[in-house]
């Protein structure tokens, strides 16, 4: 089949070089927004009259024409035509006639289908921050709720003093947080125009790229012509956002999973959210959580792979770019799946509040509360770390835990110890009285949740 840019060729490529070459398989994705641009470009054009009035009205007729078959998914696209630019022009030249082919006048498919993914990450970016704020609430309603449910916080992954759940939950809401003004800022990096940039110097047609630029509402445009059409930074930016994303969500899906196990039996997933096993009639597993867990390795390889496509390309457009969307849908695709899963699965959760204030009764994660009594006392806080360890290790070698050690074994210990320590080493009491700023104290968590109410309002 005769190429759209086949003027200069004698030979036609053959199929399978046609196919290894094309793009159309993934990049149909962005036909919205190729036909978008395309629109603001065409009315550029009558505008500045680099085609008549008439011509851009007809060009535009076609267009909108094909917007409305690609929403109803009416169009069908060919590898013969490589990617979505050139399988647009095709199809709007067998639309309206030759005059579709005055459409590409003043641009390349270089500028094209960096405006394109521009338009892309604007709308999916916005609906991944959305997505961010709906899980950021359902943090914030769970940890309403569980201000006073206490557990052990670990360090090692061992025991190390007690806390509040909320306070727990809390944390992912900042880390969210954080994620959401990474989208935000990148938002005025991704909203710039690259069109007009034609091929890669500009052009002689005297196109009017503030006018592109407004109709797509962008919010400014690229300086250079060069950097327009090879700039890729805002796709490695998003893919380096949703990397950190995608890094909270897996460290929160790897605690869901430690406590939904025998071992720990904290909380209790929703149906919905964890399947059975094909053998093992017993079985509930957590594995959408598993899933988002694994699912943010291949964000980290998106990421890796558009880096390494662009470290060594000379300026300015080089057919390796490519090779930059697969990752970027897929990234978007895995971001606002995984996201939408979690909220639902948090929203459901159930916590087995008995069995996490259980666990803090049978540890040693009062131990500080001691020392800190002894130290309160007067006794310097090294003396009395080493009191206290002892204390503990007495406990071990007898089997049971500070709460059951006799008072005449404290007293033994330090004559500090009076017999109000049995309320100290009381967990609920630890967490109470942790009121440092940011501190797990109910009081300063209540505090917490109202201001990160305000925050996400
Ligand atoms: N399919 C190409 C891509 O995704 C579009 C740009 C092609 N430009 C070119 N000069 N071959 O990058």
């Amino acid at each position: 089949m005769k190429k759209l840019w086949g003027g200069r060729f004698q030979k036609t490529p053959e199929q399978w070089v046609d196919e290894f070459g094309a793009s159309i398989h993934f990049d149909q994705e962005l036909v919205e927004e190729d036909l978008t641009g395309s629109l603001a470009h065409v009315e550029m054009l009558g505008k500045c009259g680099i085609i008549s009035q008439e011509e851009a009205e007809l060009i535009t007729k076609g267009l909108k024409t094909l917007l409305q078959k690609a929403q109803n998914n009416e169009l069908s696209f060919s590898v013969a035509y490589e990617d979505i630019h050139l399988n647009i022009e095709k199809l709007l030249i067998d639309e309206i006639g030759p005059v579709g082919g005055k459409l590409h006048t003043g641009r390349s498919r270089n500028d094209q289908v960096a405006t394109d993914m521009h338009l892309y990450l604007r709308k999916h970016v916005q609906t991944i921050i959305e997505l961010i704020k709906g899980l950021q609430a359902t943090l914030l309603t769970k940890a309403e709720e569980h201000v006073e449910t206490i557990l052990p916080g670990y360090t090692h992954l061992q025991r190390a003093q007690p806390i509040s759940f909320a306070h727990h939950l809390m944390a992912y809401y900042w880390m969210l947080d954080r994620d959401k003004q990474r989208f935000q800022e990148s938002q005025k990096r991704i909203n710039l125009s690259p069109l007009g940039s034609a091929a890669l110097a500009g052009t002689t047609f005297p196109i009017d790229r503030a006018f592109t630029a407004d109709k797509l509402q962008f919010e400014g445009m690229y300086e250079n012509s060069l950097d327009g059409v090879s700039d890729r930074d805002f796709i490695i930016e998003f893919l380096s956002n949703s990397s950190l994303t995608m890094m909270h969500l897996s460290r929160l899906c790897e605690e869901i999973i430690l406590w939904c196990s025998q071992e720990f039996q904290f909380i209790e997933l929703d149906d919905t959210y964890a399947t059975g096993s094909s053998i093992m009639p017993q079985k509930k597993n957590p594995d959408m959580a598993e899933l988002i867990r694994g699912k943010t390795g291949r964000v980290y390889g998106n990421l890796m792979s558009l880096l390494t496509i662009l470290k060594g390309l000379p300026l300015a457009y080089n057919k390796d770019l490519q090779e930059d969307k697969e990752g970027m849908f897929d990234t978007v695709k895995t971001m606002e799946g995984s996201l939408q899963i979690f909220i639902g699965m948090m929203e459901t959760l159930k916590v087995n509040k008995e069995k996490m204030e259980q666990a803090t009764k049978e540890d040693f994660s009062n131990a500080t509360e001691l020392a800190d009594y002894l130290s309160t006392k007067g006794m310097p806080f090294r003396d009395a770390h080493e009191v206290v360890g002892t204390l503990v290790y007495q406990c071990i070698t007898s089997g049971i835990y500070l709460k059951d050690l006799p008072f005449e074994e404290y007293k033994k210990a330090s004559h500090l110890f009076e017999e109000d320590v049995y309320e100290v080493i009381n967990p609920y009491e630890a967490v109470r009285k942790r009121m440092s700023a940011g501190g797990t104290g109910f009081d300063v968590v209540r505090q917490a949740i109202e201001k990160a109410k305000e925050n996400l309002n």
